[in-house]
Formats: C-alpha cells, structure tokens, sequence
C-alpha cells in the first residue's frame, strides 16, 4: 500500500499536502512525509509513526511552498523509520520522490548506482528510483523519468520533482493506483479520489503504463514512452465518505473485494516465474535447520488462529511434520512442549495482538525458532520473530477481518511448499500442480464475487433467525469455524461450526424446524459422509444452505439451496469457500441494520492479555 499526494498551484502547499496524507492514512500508517519546493530549494521533512508526528515536525518549521509531494507509508522494503521514510531523495538533494509499490530489481540497480558512485542512506527501494532519475537527467525531467521507468521491473505509482524545473510534477502509473486532480490555476495527484476531493472534484484516472506532468496551469498526459494522450475528465459525485470507502459502502466489502489483489500481492515474486517452485527469501532457515524440526506449533487469535487450523493441514500434508495450533492466550499455561526442534509461527494480522506477542516469547525463551506471518512490516510481531513472511493484503480497516485471513492462507501455503521443497517431501511435479493452481485462486475469487446477489439472498433469510449452524468435515470445517466467527461478530447471530461428524454426539439436540444450517461439502474425499451428515439435519427440519464444487451434482438434492465455489484442488479450497461466508456475515450484518465496519464491543487490534 502507502498512499501518495502531490500539489502544485499557487497556495501553500503543505497544508494541501497533509489534508490529503488525513485521508490516505488507511492506506499505511508507519511514517509520513512531505517535500516542498522553497525559497531555499527542495526541502524535506518526513517522521516514524502516525501523521501527527510529522504535523508537529511541521508545526516548529513550517516548508513554504506551492508545489510538493507527499506520502504515508506502510513499510516494505526496510522497517519504518525516519530515514526509510519518504520522500527520498538523491545525494544533490535535488531530485525527490514519493513511491507506492515495490521496485523488485532494486537490488541490481543500487550495486550498479552504489558503483558508480551514488550513496544510499535508507534500506528502501524507492531511494534508488530518485538516484536513478538523477543519474539519467540531462536537462528534462520528463526523460529522465520515463528513462529511469524503462530500467525498473515492478508495481509503481511515482510523484518526482526536482529543483531544475520547479514548476513541474511528474506523475507514473504502473499496477499501483494514482489519479490526478484538475483544479484552476493548480493541480494535484493522489494515491486516491478523497485526498484531493476537498479541492477539486474533476480527475484524470491514470491507467497502466500512463505519466502525467503537472504544473499549475495544465497537466499533459502521455505514454510512459511519450505518446500524448486525450482523454475525458471524470467528475466526482460520491461524497467523501464514501470516496474513502472506493465507492463502497462499508470498509468490509471494500476489503471483500480487494482479496483478488490481495492473494496476487501475497504470491508475488515469491512463486518463481518458471512456475516449479516458491521463493521465501525472507525465511532464513538453512536445510539443515528445517531437517532438524521435530514440530511445529502454530498460535494465534480469532481469525488467525483459524488461518492456522488450515496451515497445520497444509504443513502436515506438504511436509509431513507433526503440528498442534493453539489460541495464543492458552498456549502459555499449558506448559506446551517446546523443545529447540519446535517450530513455532505466529499469525497476526496487526503483529500487535498481547496474546499472541506473549506466546512468541515464551516459545523464544524456550529455545524454539519463531516465524512470524503478519501483515505490518515492523510490528512488534515481525519485530521479535526469527524470520518473517508478511502478507501483502494492505491496511485491514474494517474490524470483521477478510483480507488480511485469506493472505494468511495464501502465506500458509507457500510456507508448506517452503518446507516440502527443502525437505523434499513433495516431488517437482506435485508442487508445480500446487503452484499452477494457487496462481488460479484470485480470478476463481473475483467469479464468486460475482455472485454476491445470490449470498446477499441467503443472508437476508439468515438475518431473521437468531441461532444457526455451520458445518463441515476435515478443511471445510476450519473453514466453517471462521465463517461461524464473522457471522457471530457482525451480525450479533448466533451461531456454532460444527465437525459434521459430531453432531449427533450431542448439538444435534438443537436442531429444529427451520433452524438454518450453512453445509460446506466442498472436500470431495469426504462429500459422501459429509451429505450423511446433512441429512441426518434435514430430516430433523434444518433448512440447509449447502456450498459445493462446480459441476457437482448430488448436493442439490439433499439440501434446500445451493451456491457453487469453482473447482480447485482441495488443499486450497478454504481460499476460495471462505469467500461466500464472509459475503454471508456481511449482508447478515447489513440486513439487521448494525454498524459492519465497528461492531460492537471489539477493537481492530487487541492489545491488552
Ligand atoms: C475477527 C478478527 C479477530 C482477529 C484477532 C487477532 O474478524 O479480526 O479475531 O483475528 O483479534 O488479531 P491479529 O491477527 O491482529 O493478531
């Protein structure tokens, strides 16, 4: 993520700048900055932490000036910090530039930067793209820009200025979002709409491979090779909140939707391009280290803890080591076994959570090696862990978590194939089939996505009851317990996932007429025993909800409505079955009228034992 905005007209810009950094912060929050072309030259001013850091920083020594950039920044590339702050700038300090994406060449272009002189103060890649653009400018910014583009592989979207042509700003657009915002006699750029909806409501979308220069008088948009390019301007109508929300109307959906990108992001340049294998630089676990695990516990809260429930079939399955998953806030007083042969991964969205912070350092102080699956890059988590694997879902806003759980399992997975690879549990042509099929997860997402109406349908019937079930065998009920979960948290409905097995041991008591049941029977080695199952609820009155693979056929008729996941392998199937469940809770929610982004007595990130 990291949000970006750019100004240049005739007013102070830094005031404009902030304001517009307010309503980006969703999209990263470890550290602010601006640049602001001044009667002195290019100055910076950037802060770890929240926005009101750098306000305060700017409240002592204000920057004036007409044309800035400025940027709030979730952290990749180097953990956050001051100086891994952006803007960055260029050893003259006359190039600065603001950055949302990940260069993945980075590496190659700052050996060849550092040779020819360049110095580096900060560990991220955007730093090399402003020494880049200095190493390439002869006179014209705009060449030199779509120079320096031609050189880096990657997601990016770039606000560049420089003090030999104060008057312009450049804008890039590759794969990472930026608009432009058209006012009178000055214009903006932003990572999104709301950051300049309070100047101006008439926007230039960029598309892909597009750059746009702005001065205050007029903005061209052009190719990244120069082409010009005509194109009609969007005007605005949503108001601001919902600009936030993508047009969206709560946080949840928005996050709902964006789990497509989400796993893309996730999977990254972590599956190699030949397609055969995963790359996890980031785990630095030598053969030899992973031959010696003995077991592995995985601990977590809530929603995480159920991403592990997945991950213990997925490691034990994969690399055929013996797994325990535990909720973080009983691991520590069960006296669990932890040896220096103990794997332990912690899973936190926030990398905040008290309980699960608790539980890696006990299985530290044990002697056990800790890998930390979260999605904030510098959390306290990510902080103390051995080696960690973040997950590129981007800010969770909405309490109800969606696509920060669903990252959790693309991380699971690739973290398995990491250990079969290394542990050669798995043959080539196992894990190429494991890998084709996870590339495949995002458009089999956006195909369920599309048939949010027919779940929003079933939740309106839902939304009436105040008791339901949720039921499944083997992956489907790790995954029934989440939706179980997220129904429970924001729609206040109460509900229990149940083995389906189990039942009749006991809950099938509660069974009634009318009761609805959500049956997942997506797990084909288990289907027939699972439709037993269903049928043992139906003949007592439930009214079943039944979720199965294309192309199955037999489900339909032991149950009273039907929605189809696409086909994957069975392994991955959680990434795709949760989906509709979320949908489920979502439009529960909406239906009995609660507030979906902030249900009621939860926080986002749980920092108290
Ligand atoms: C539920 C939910 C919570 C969190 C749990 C752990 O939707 O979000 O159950 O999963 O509080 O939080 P993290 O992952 O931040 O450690």
């Amino acid at each position: 993520m990291c949000g970006i905005v750019g100004y240049v007209g005739k007013r102070d810009s830094q005031n404009i700048l902030i304001e517009g950094l307010k309503k980006l912060e969703y999209r990263g929050y470890d550290s602010a900055g601006v640049a602001v072309f001044t009667k002195d030259g290019l100055q910076v001013k950037k802060s770890k932490g929240r926005l009101a850091n750098l306000e305060s920083k700017l409240d002592e020594a204000p920057l004036n000036g007409s044309i800035g950039i400025g940027h709030t920044r979730w952290a990749t590339h180097g953990k956050p910090s001051d100086v891994n702050s952006h803007p960055h700038t260029d050893n003259s300090q006359k190039f600065s530039v603001v950055h949302n994406g990940i260069i993945e060449n980075y590496v190659s272009l700052k050996e060849e930067l550092i040779e020819k002189g360049h110095v580096f103060v900060s560990e991220t890649d955007t730093e090399v793209i402003s020494h880049l653009i200095a190493s390439l400018y002869e006179g014209d910014i705009v060449k030199a820009v779509q120079q320096a583009v031609k050189r880096m592989t990657g997601a990016f979207a770039l606000g560049v200025l420089t003090e030999y042509e104060p008057e312009k700003l450049v804008a890039v657009r590759l794969a990472s979002p930026l608009i432009i915002g058209v006012g009178e006699g000055e214009n903006f750029i932003g990572s999104d709409i709301p950051a300049i909806l309070d100047y101006t409501r008439n926007v230039y979308i960029l598309n892909d491979g597009e750059m746009a220069v702005l001065t205050k008088d007029g903005v061209e948009l052009m190719t990244l090779e120069g082409n010009f390019i005509s194109r009609e301007l969007f005007h605005v109508d949503w108001d601001i909140v919902t600009a936030e929300k993508a047009g969206f109307d709560h946080f949840m959906l928005k996050e709902i939707y964006e789990q497509p990108k989400a796993y893309r992001d996730t999977m990254g340049a972590r599956l190699d391009p030949s397609g055969t294998k995963v790359v996890l630089d980031e785990v630095k676990m030598s053969k030899e280290q992973i031959g010696a695990i003995r077991n592995v516990h995985i601990v977590a809260c809530g929603t995480a803890y159920h991403a592990g429930l997945v991950g213990k079939s997925v490691i034990e399955k994969l690399a055929r080591i013996p797994v325990e998953v535990d909720v973080a806030s009983e691991y520590r007083y069960r006296s669990p076994i932890i040896t220096p042969n103990t794997l332990v991964i912690v899973v936190s969205q926030s990398g905040e959570t008290a309980d699960t912070l608790a539980a890696l350092r006990e299985a530290k102080r044990n002697g056990a090696r800790v890998v930390a699956i979260t999605n904030v890059v510098g959390s306290s988590v990510a902080r103390e862990a051995d080696d960690v694997i973040v997950t590129w879902a981007g800010p969770e806003i909405a309490v109800a978590s969606t696509k920060a759980y669903t990252s959790q399992l693309i991380a699971f997975y690739l973290f398995g194939l990491y250990l079969a690879q290394a542990l050669e549990t798995q043959d080539a042509a196992a894990v190429a089939e494991i890998v084709a099929h996870l590339k495949e997860l995002p458009e089999k997402v956006e195909r369920i996505l599309e048939q949010a109406e027919a779940i929003k349908e079933w939740a309106e019937q839902v939304s009436t009851h105040d008791n339901l079930f949720f039921i499944g065998r083997g992956l489907d009920f790790a995954v029934a317990q989440e939706g179980s979960l997220k129904l429970k948290e924001i729609s206040y409905i109460h509900s229990e996932a149940y083995a389906a097995g189990e039942l009749k041991h006991g809950t099938l008591a509660l069974i009634e007429e009318g009761i609805p049941v959500i049956a997942l029977a997506i797990q084909d080695d288990l289907f027939e025993k699972t439709v037993s199952n269903i049928k043992e609820v139906k003949a007592r009155g439930a009214h079943v909800f039944g979720l199965h693979t294309e192309g199955e056929t037999e489900l339909a008729k032991s149950v009273d409505q039907v929605f189809e996941i696409p086909h994957t392998l069975p392994l991955l199937s959680p990434a795709l079955s949760v989906v509709p469940l979320q949908l489920l809770s979502y439009y529960a929610s909406l239906a009995r009228g609660n507030d979906v982004d902030k249900p009621r007595n939860l926080a986002k990130s749980v920092t108290v034992e």
